[in-house]
């Protein structure tokens, strides 16, 4: 992390302070500036968050070198003896920083160049316009005439189990790599507890992931998360589902865990782990804001509410990302972030109403899903019509000796428009582009059977697969249409 920078001024009058550095406050700050405004950036830790500091941009980069090592295993199969891997933990902690600090010194020169000031601090509300900043060397006042509170969430810390950040431990801590556990257990078969899951298997950790819903990823079409299940106990990572941790007892530099449940034929089972990574969600984070002194309130989870603006119940206070609740997702926030910027600076038309907003799980395939689930489109009262194709029948998937994954549309019987596109696949998170776009367009399963693709690549198994909603797949052997197919 860079030097915290010293600083003269003690009250700033600004147009537009923003609470929060993250990928939605940073976005919100850049806009205004190209905006025009006068703004302020404030954040009590480094620029980037969550996103580039501990979140997305580490994590990519350690699931990066874990495909490598996936790569190198398996390249004997291919005619490569590469020889024995060896890992340098701490040569991939570097890379990893090393990736983060050139993302954070990109950001921070983005905001010279767009004029934006940044300050380290940790904010206060005096008033709707008053903010103090409490910063190393005392405590700044900020006069702004907009406010956008980009806050973001943190990890649920579990009382029952306390963090200790080296054998009980949450994403925070698991990033910093500082050591590769023998055995592991993930507490939670959500995004982050797969995610390190796949990370830590490539290390050479076993990986026992328990998880108290009946799926993984819960909310994801079932049939996506069990395919991504099956890769990952493939892969040597063991699932436990419908099951839950009761202890966690330390002793001495391991953990003992209890769990029961439909993993462990439903008696009381325990057992010994070098590291237990608590991943059971992520909480909103406006502590020590003083919400009340501008007139703001919390819902009952901890978000601030606001409408498509991405206005709060005051007026001239936005609120953006994590902490307006989910999904959580960086991406979202970024979007809302200039949307709050282009409202500040006058326009009427700006406004966040997406179709549906993209979530990729980088497991390893990655799983990458936008629109509805199959489930979630029938509890919706749709009659759905599923396209299917499986990785294995794709040429392109084949020459990568990565056959394994599979993409599903869901679309609507009677107009036959795509109601959303899962994908269990390499590069899943660049191929579900299509599906948002498709979604946005409004696009039906026969435009997207009908759209040229490129051969061979992956994104022609989204075009098979539109073509199977119709059983006029080429490359597999298409079930049978409910409604015939037409010529
Ligand atoms: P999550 O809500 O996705 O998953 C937590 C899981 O823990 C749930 O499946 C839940 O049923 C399970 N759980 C809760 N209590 C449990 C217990 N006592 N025993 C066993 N299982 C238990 O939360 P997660 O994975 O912590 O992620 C938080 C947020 O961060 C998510 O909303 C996600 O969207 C976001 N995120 C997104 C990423 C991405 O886009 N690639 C990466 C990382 C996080």
């Amino acid at each position: 992390m860079g030097a915290r920078k010293e600083h003269e001024l003690t009250d700033h009058q600004v147009d537009a302070v923003v609470i929060g550095a993250g990928p939605g406050g940073y976005h919100a700050a850049i806009r205004l500036g190209q905006l025009g405004k006068k703004v302020l950036c404030v954040d009590r830790d480094e620029v980037g968050g969550v996103c580039l500091n501990w979140g997305c941009i580490p994590t990519k980069a350690l699931l990066h070198v874990g495909e490598i090592a996936r790569h190198i295993r398996g390249a004997p199969e291919l005619g490569l003896n590469p020889g024995e891997l060896r890992i340098d933990r701490e040569r991939i902690a570097k890379f990893k920083t090393d990736v983060v600090n050139a993302n954070v010194n990109g950001v921070k020169t983005l905001f010279k160049g767009n004029n934006v000031e940044f300050l380290y601090g940790q904010a206060s509300f005096k008033s709707p316009t008053e903010i103090a900043l409490k910063t190393k060397g005392g405590e700044d006042r900020i006069t702004a005439k907009h406010v956008v509170i980009a806050t973001g969430s943190a990890p649920v810390d579990v009382k029952a189990w306390p963090r200790d950040g080296t054998t009980i431990i949450n994403s925070d801590d698991a990033v910093k790599l500082e050591s590769t556990p023998k055995e592991l257990l993930v507490i939670g078969g959500g995004v982050i507890g797969l995610e390190f899951a796949t990370i830590y298997t490539r290390l050479g950790a076993k990986v026992l992931v328990i998880e108290a819903l009946p799926q993984i990823l819960t909310g994801t079409d079932v049939e996506v998360s069990k395919a991504l299940g099956r890769i990952l106990k493939k892969q040597g990572v063991e699932i436990m589902l419908s099951t839950t941790v009761g202890k966690l007892e330390k002793d001495g530099k391991v953990v003992k865990a209890t769990f029961k449940g439909e993993g462990t034929g439903g008696k009381d089972e325990t057992r010994t782990f070098e590291m237990v990574l608590v991943a059971v969600g992520r909480r909103p984070v406006t502590d020590g804001l003083n919400l009340a002194a501008a007139g703001l309130s919390t819902d009952d989870k901890g978000f601030i509410s606001v409408d498509q603006q991405m206005r709060t119940k005051v007026g001239n206070i936005f609120a953006i990302g994590d902490v307006t609740g989910a999904p959580l997702l960086a991406h979202r926030a970024m979007k809302q972030g200039v949307v709050a910027a282009e409202v500040i600076s006058g326009s009427r038309s700006a406004a966040f109403d997406p179709i549906a907003i993209p979530n990729c799980i980088y497991t390893d395939p990655e799983v990458a899903t936008v629109g509805l689930s199959e489930e979630e489109a029938k509890a919706k009262g749709y009659d759905v019509r599923i396209g299917k194709f499986p990785l294995a029948a794709s040429g392109r998937a084949r020459t990568m000796n990565e056959s394994d994954g599979l993409i599903k549309l869901v679309g609507d019987a009677k107009t036959d428009v795509l109601l959303g596109m899962h994908i269990v696949a390499p590069q899943a998170e660049s191929m579900i582009g299509e599906g948002v776009i498709a979604l946005e367009m409004g696009a039906t399963l026969e435009d997207i059977g009908l759209s040229v693709h490129p051969h061979p690549t992956l994104t022609e198994s989204i075009m098979e697969a539109a073509e199977a909603a119709h059983g006029k797949a080429i490359h597999i052997l298409n079930p049978k249409p409910k409604t015939p197919a037409a010529v």
